[in-house]
């Protein structure tokens, strides 16, 4: 995730904003850059890489000046270069930018502006609107700034300033957060607290929607439209590490509650009514009507994700869909279709086995795509097509918001399939549209609804955290999230668990169930609902203690179950969106029942690069 720093003030500015990129580090980037005003000119120095890469720059030739802005990017829009790192300016050099999160429209601007001979010196979207700001400057920043975001959609958080103006920097917040720090005759700006807390402790958290017009003095603090804006500051008592989790215990947990975010950035420019943009990819309509086959290959949650893409690519698509686990599939001897679509998934891209088997896939054919988190991993060099997943650096081992990305963007792809080759009328595409429309509110509601989900399932993790096996099951879609829940459970909390499809129980596994045997059944697909009560029957019969996972408006849930963790009424389809929150809150809180690290489980790293 990006992250952003500014200063105004007596000292210096370059050095304080270095220090503040220091403390946003663990958010994770791969370039970073600095901006300073002074005497008429902006100068500017970045780079490609960490931040010391940036601190040998500026220990060469070190802007002079006392406002400046600083970032860490975390490449959205094109590779991590020198030229795609923040900050970004104009043509003529006296205005600057650095910017979190996405513009949506910024396809159509780019073109806009290079149809009137604009030229760029960047692949971000960033840089379209310094060249707007640029356009828009006759005197006042702000006012230019106020001008150029009203052209501009999507979910970011922006930072400007200008040659003509060395005594401020404007800021908006559009739902990417910003703080502001006062210090004695100093201010500074972060995306985040903890780039604040060397300096001061007076904070205060600017709202979606405002502008803020920051000088050493102090700020005004005003909506988009120029009405005035009042707030009262906080004072932190938060130490560093509290900082950097936002307040959560665990990096696991702020993850988790970062996953409304995460689905509306994945979707965010990508849907128009129905119509799907994937940026990266590069098929054609021949390729999408030939199409003939789907491989699905990953590790680990990421093989979850494949599993559910499975199952919702082959019902929907109704061409056939193979999911196989990397490491199986690179020591096999696959007959690979000539018209085949790989779809290989990673949150990090550069998982061993994953690159390994999609690289077979590829060799024998196949088109590949990689569906990946981070820019320019190895993965991406060599598919064929990326769709990147946006879910920001995960830091926590068990993966959890990248999980959900993973989810979106094998939706996204259905959907433009889908369409093409016509097996999903406008009406149906349009309801697919709608629903994956409503999921970050949904995702949001079902996080923070009173006597909620995270009350709920740290309730029942009292429960089950002395247990020693625990089963999940569930059928289709359900089974795919089964799977991910019970590995989420498993690698943090250390207790055995297992998933199966419900209809395997009574072939073997039900022998294992026995008085107060804890069973967690996820059962949102109505065309298998009454199956899976008949396997919920067959194992209370043998008295097991039943935790279902179901849509709210399910009254016939709990005739069988002895808790129910409720989520939003959705389409199937899209369920495991909603289905995988409370079990992944679930498995938080068993882990946290018993004490354990959490966000580094023991044997576990984040991403396995070897074999
Ligand atoms: C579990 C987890 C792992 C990864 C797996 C693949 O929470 O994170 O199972 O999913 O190691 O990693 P990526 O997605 O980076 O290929």
């Amino acid at each position: 995730m990006c992250g952003i720093m500014g200063y105004v003030g007596p000292r210096p500015a370059s050095p304080i904003i270095l220090q503040g990129l220091e403390r946003l580090e663990y958010r994770g980037y791969d370039s970073a850059g600095v901006a300073v005003a002074d005497g008429g000119v902006i100068e500017i120095r970045k780079s490609a890489g960490k931040l010391d890469r940036l601190r040998q720059k500026l220990d060469e030739s070190e802007p002079a000046g006392h406002i400046g802005i600083g970032h860490t990017r975390w490449a959205t829009h094109g590779p991590p270069t020198d030229e795609n790192a923040h900050p970004h300016t104009d043509p003529t050099e006296k205005f600057a930018i650095v910017h979190n999160g996405i513009i949506e429209n910024y396809f159509e601007l780019r073109e806009e502006l290079r149809a009137s001979g604009r030229e760029f010196a960047s692949d971000t979207d960033t840089e379209v609107l310094v060249h707007l700001i640029a356009d828009e400057y006759d005197g006042d920043l702000a006012e230019a700034i106020r001008a150029a975001v009203k052209r501009a959609t999507g979910a970011y958080a922006l930072v400007a300033v200008t040659a003509h103006e060395p005594d401020t920097m404007v800021a908006v917040r559009m739902i990417r957060p910003l703080v502001i720090g006062f210090g004695q005759g100093e201010t500074f700006l972060a995306s985040g607290i903890p780039a604040l807390l060397d300096h001061t402790r007076d904070v205060l958290v600017m709202e979606d929607g405002e502008l803020a017009t920051i000088s050493a003095a102090g700020i005004i603090l005003e909506k988009l439209d120029g009405t005035p804006v009042e707030r009262d500051h906080l004072d932190i008592d938060w130490d560093v590490e509290q900082a950097e989790k936002g307040g959560y215990a665990h990096f696991m947990l702020k993850e988790i509650f970062e996953q409304p975010r995460v689905v509306a950035d994945s979707l965010l420019g990508r849907l128009d009514g129905s119509a799907v943009t994937l940026e990266d990819v590069k098929w054609d309509s021949d390729f999408e009507q030939s199409l003939e086959k789907i491989w699905i290959t990953a590790c680990g949650t990421a093989f979850h994700a494949g599993l559910a893409g499975k199952e919702m690519l082959e019902g929907l698509l109704r061409i056939p869909t193979e999911a196989v686990y990397a490491h199986e599939l690179r020591y096999r001897d696959p007959i690979v279709e000539p018209n085949s679509l790989t779809l290989a998934i990673s949150q990090s891209g550069e998982t061993a086995d994953t690159l390994a088997a999609a690289r077979l896939l590829h060799e024998r054919g196949s088109r590949l795509v990689a569906i990946t988190n981070v820019v320019g991993s190895a993965l991406t060099h060599y598919s064929d097509d990326v769709v990147y997943t946006r879910a920001g650096l995960e830091i926590s081992v068990a993966s959890t918001k990248a999980y959900t990305a993973m989810l979106v963007a094998q939706y996204l792809v259905a959907l433009r399939l889908g369409q093409s080759r016509g097996v999903l009328d406008t009406a149906r595409a349009s309801e697919v549209a709608a629903a994956l429309e409503a999921l970050p509110s949904q995702v949001e509601s079902l996080l923070t609804r009173e006597a909620g989900i995270d009350e709920m399932s740290r309730y029942l993790a009292t429960q089950l955290s002395d247990e020693n096996d625990i089963y999940f099951i569930g059928r289709g879609l359900d089974y795919a999230v089964a799977t991910e829940g019970s590995l989420k459970l498993k690698e943090i909390s250390y207790l055995h668990s297992e998933a199966m499809p419900a209809g395997e129980l009574k072939h073997g596994t039900l022998a294992l169930i026995t008085q107060g045997t804890p069973v967690i059944v996820v059962n949102t697909q109505a065309h298998v609902y009454d199956k899976t009560i008949s396997a919920l029957q067959e194992v209370k019969a043998r008295g097991a203690s039943v935790i279902a996972v179901a849509y709210d408006d399910d009254s016939e849930i709990e005739h069988y179950t002895d808790h129910v963790l409720r989520i939003p009424r959705t389409m199937d389809l899209l369920s495991p969106v909603l289905s995988i929150v409370p079990l992944q809150l679930l498995a938080y809180h068993v882990a946290d029942a018993r004490g354990l690290e959490i966000d580094q489980p023991r044997n576990l790293a984040k991403s396995v690069t070897v074999e």
